[in-house]
């Protein structure tokens, strides 16, 4: 039987062209992750301007850069508005800040529970919120979060991170609905163990000694079907393809680039 398929008796729209954003605001670019995310888009002819707490992001080559705290609303809010301003508004976000820590929920103080939220939770929502009325400005754009593997699965000893990250992929989500109308697409991006970036240096440092560095080093490296660790670049390509227009299908979707990590 043949289903007769005609596009304009059932409505259905043409596809594209669409938006292919080139104003760029990574948060959390300094280092790691984030500062292969600016290389990459830079590579890619955009225009970047990057936010960080930690001042090494002074130094970055992006169009603009500046200090600011996503623990802290209305400084990441001065910074965002300072990046609009630089690159003559804002097409999209990409918000790689991350810390980690370590413990099971007895080992686990409050203060040290509010620490991971503040930057791995409430850091991406402080920050979609200061980026929306100027991506909306713009006619729609992208945001796109780094979260992690352990949102998607849980990973022993590591609860507040783990838990932390998993509420920003259901924020990511939920904005997603929020704003598609908008032409505003929300993707998170993944990453399983990486390197080298800061986070991954300050991980092994949470360990008492070269022996059990090196052992922990080696565990990370089996998580992995490949037995390698992801380089950051790989993460950034992913970011990348998550702000274009090549992925306008992609709404509310987690990118998990892991290495297999979370399958099994
Ligand atoms: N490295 C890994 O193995 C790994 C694995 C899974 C997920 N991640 C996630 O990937 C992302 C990038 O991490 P990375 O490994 O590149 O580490 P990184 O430390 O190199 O990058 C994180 C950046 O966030 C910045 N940051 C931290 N707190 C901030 C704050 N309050 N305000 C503004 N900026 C702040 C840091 O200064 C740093 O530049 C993070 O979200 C992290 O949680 C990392």
């Amino acid at each position: 039987m043949t289903i007769a398929y005609d596009r304009d008796s059932m409505n259905i729209p043409p596809l594209g062209p669409y938006l292919d954003p080139q104003k760029v605001v990574v948060v959390g670019g300094a280092t790691g992750m984030g500062a292969a995310t600016v290389r990459k888009l830079r590579e890619s002819g955009r225009k970047v301007a990057v936010v960080d707490v930690n001042d090494a992001v002074l130094k970055s080559e992006a169009e603009f850069s500046t200090l600011g705290d996503v623990t802290d609303a209305e400084d990441i809010k001065r910074a965002i508005d300072e990046c609009a301003a630089a690159l003559g508004g804002i097409e999209a976000l990409v918000c790689c800040v991350g810390i980690n820590g370590r413990g099971t929920v007895d080992e686990t103080e409050p203060a040290e529970w509010n620490r991971q939220f503040a930057v791995n939770a409430f850091g991406p929502y402080a920050t979609s919120r200061a980026a929306l009325p100027h991506l909306r400005e713009a006619g729609g754009g992208a945001i796109v979060v780094l979260t992690s593997q352990v949102g998607v699965v849980g990973q022993a000893q590591n609860a507040a991170y783990c838990a932390a990250k998993a509420a920003a992929i259901h924020l990511v989500r939920c904005m997603a609905i929020d704003y598609a109308p908008e032409n505003i697409r929300v993707n998170t991006v993944c990453p399983g163990i990486t390197g080298p970036t800061g986070m991954f240096d300050s991980w092994l440092s949470l360990f008492p000694d070269e022996e059990s560095r090196a052992a922990e080093s080696q565990r990370q490296i089996e998580t992995n079907l490949q037995k390698r660790i992801v380089h950051p670049d790989e993460i950034a390509a992913a970011a990348v393809f998550a702000v274009s227009n090549a992925a306008p299908g992609f709404i509310g979707q987690t990118i998990v680039v892991d290495g297999g990590y979370s399958i099994h």
